[in-house]
């Protein structure tokens, strides 16, 4: 689970950023990203390799549900939230 550790560790990185967006991130992980495969431990890619998979990923999500169940905003979401998991000791 997020804690307000991760928030701590990453806010030089994402100014302003809150553990209710972190949770907001992990909701929309769950919701989206297991429907064709189980979820990808987020510590599994780096930063720069979820950079690259988001938004392709994010494409088939859409793709899949016939309309922007992930619009831009919330990629940036999705994409905050894998990043900062994957470096998180609290990540299971
Ligand atoms: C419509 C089906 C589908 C959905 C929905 C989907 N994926 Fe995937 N994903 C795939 C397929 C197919 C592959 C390639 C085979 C594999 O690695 O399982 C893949 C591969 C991956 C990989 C491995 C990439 C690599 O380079 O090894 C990751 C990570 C991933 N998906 C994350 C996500 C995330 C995050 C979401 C939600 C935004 C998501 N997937 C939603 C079909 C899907």
């Amino acid at each position: 689970m997020p804690t307000n550790n991760d928030v701590e560790r990453v806010k030089d990185k994402y100014p302003g950023y809150t553990l209710q967006e972190l949770n907001e991130g992990e909701i929309l992980y769950r919701q989206n990203c297991a429907t064709c495969h189980s979820l990808k431990h987020p510590a599994l890619f780096t930063e720069s390799q979820w950079e690259k998979i988001v938004p392709a990923e994010v494409i088939k999500v859409n793709k899949q549900n016939g309309n922007t169940i992930i619009d831009k905003d919330y990629q940036r979401v999705l994409l905050r939230y894998l990043v900062t998991m994957a470096t998180s000791p609290s990540a299971k």
